[in-house]
């Protein structure tokens, strides 16, 4: 019986039980047994798997997170961590390694595979901000989290006059916060591809207020950078590189009210955007990323990627997948100024 390996790495997100399941139904039926990888690469790196079966995939359909665990180890920045991920693939003697993540852990699967191992990918993210697909599993439900969090802040936001600051996950790509502000609601929105002109976003809520309007809703994301300079971060580095977000919002909630007049409350919502159940678009994207890549390891196809284009689901290679960050094109955040104010 021939093997295959699966594994989540980088932040978590609603659907990668989706693929879970779907990789390990499929093999099954080909007669292919199936290793999970603990925590992403650590796993790979330590040998520590479970055996995936029929029975270990039930019931996992609506639960967020992942039944194999996840974290943002990178083999490149452990010593001997690469050897120790070769190691791994000769005891297990695998056929092939599905790894589910985004730009970090896909970027590590291209490395893998130009050294010759059989590696294929899977794009997640929340963020959906990964090239060489239309969609990532996991945006969806983290959009509509996104979008019901500005609903329930517009009623309080009313009823009470304020001003209110909601800070949106997106380090580099303002998807998350674009799109929920446009289906939302929001007055302002506030993403890292555009510098924030923190004199301009007062001007239009105090527009706002004078044509009557009590409230206000500012969506911002957490990668969002100030034009007068500032960008909020703590300074440690996860082994990929990237800086802990968080406190943008703060700030400028606290200079809209300086700057306003106007009482101003900020709601940060963090790590909920990535809990709970996917969406039904995130299950179906996701099972169908995981049949579809299942079908490129038994095809021999390593180094490429499943994708979403249009309804369709091709593959790519995981170079187009992790070049270049995808992010908010200018003439689509012109269409949500449109809504400011
Ligand atoms: O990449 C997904 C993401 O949720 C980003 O939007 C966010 O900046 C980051 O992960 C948070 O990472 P962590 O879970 O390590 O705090």
């Amino acid at each position: 019986m021939e093997t295959i390996g699966v594994l989540t790495g980088g932040g978590d997100c609603p659907g990668l039980n989706s693929v879970i399941r779907a990789v390990v139904r499929s093999a099954l039926k080909n007669g292919y047994q199936v290793l999970g990888f603990r925590y992403g690469w650590k796993g790979a790196i330590e040998n520590a798997y479970i055996a995936l079966d029929d029975q270990s995939v039930s019931g996992i359909l609506p639960k967020g997170g992942t039944i194999l665990g996840t974290s943002r180890t990178n083999p490149y920045k452990n010593e001997g961590g690469v050897d120790k991920v070769k190691e791994t693939f000769k005891k297990n003697d695998l056929k092939a390694l599905i790894a589910i993540g985004g730009e970090d852990t896909l970027g590590v699967a291209n490395k893998l595979c130009q050294e010759g191992l059989p590696v294929v990918g899977v794009p997640k993210t929340i963020d959906n901000d990964l090239s060489a697909t239309d969609y990532t599993f996991g945006y969806d439900t983290a959009l509509n989290i996104a979008m019901e969090c500005i609903d329930r802040l517009h009623t309080t936001a009313e009823s009470h006059n304020r001003v209110m600051v909601v800070e949106i996950m997106g380090r580099h790509a303002g998807w998350i916060t674009m799109e929920a502000g446009l289906a939302g609601g929001a007055d302002v929105i506030l993403i890292p591809e555009i510098p924030v002109d923190l004199n301009e976003v007062c001007e239009l809520i105090k527009q706002r207020h004078t044509r009557g309007k009590t409230f206000s809703i500012v969506a911002v994301a957490e990668g969002a950078v100030l034009k007068e300079g500032g960008m909020v971060a703590d300074q440690k580095l996860d082994q990929f590189g990237h800086v802990r977000l968080g406190g943008i919002g703060n700030l400028i909630g606290e200079e809209i009210e300086k700057r306003t007049g106007y009482e101003t409350r900020v709601t940060v919502l963090g790590h909920i955007q990535r809990g709970g159940s996917p969406t039904a678009f995130d299950r179906v994207l996701g099972t169908r990323f995981g049949v579809h890549a299942f079908a490129l390891a038994r095809e021999g196809k390593f180094g490429q990627m499943v994708s979403l284009n249009g309804a369709k689901i091709v593959s790519v290679p995981l170079a187009d997948a992790v070049g270049e960050l995808k992010t908010v094109p200018s003439d689509y955040y012109e269409l949500a100024r449109t809504f400011f104010g």
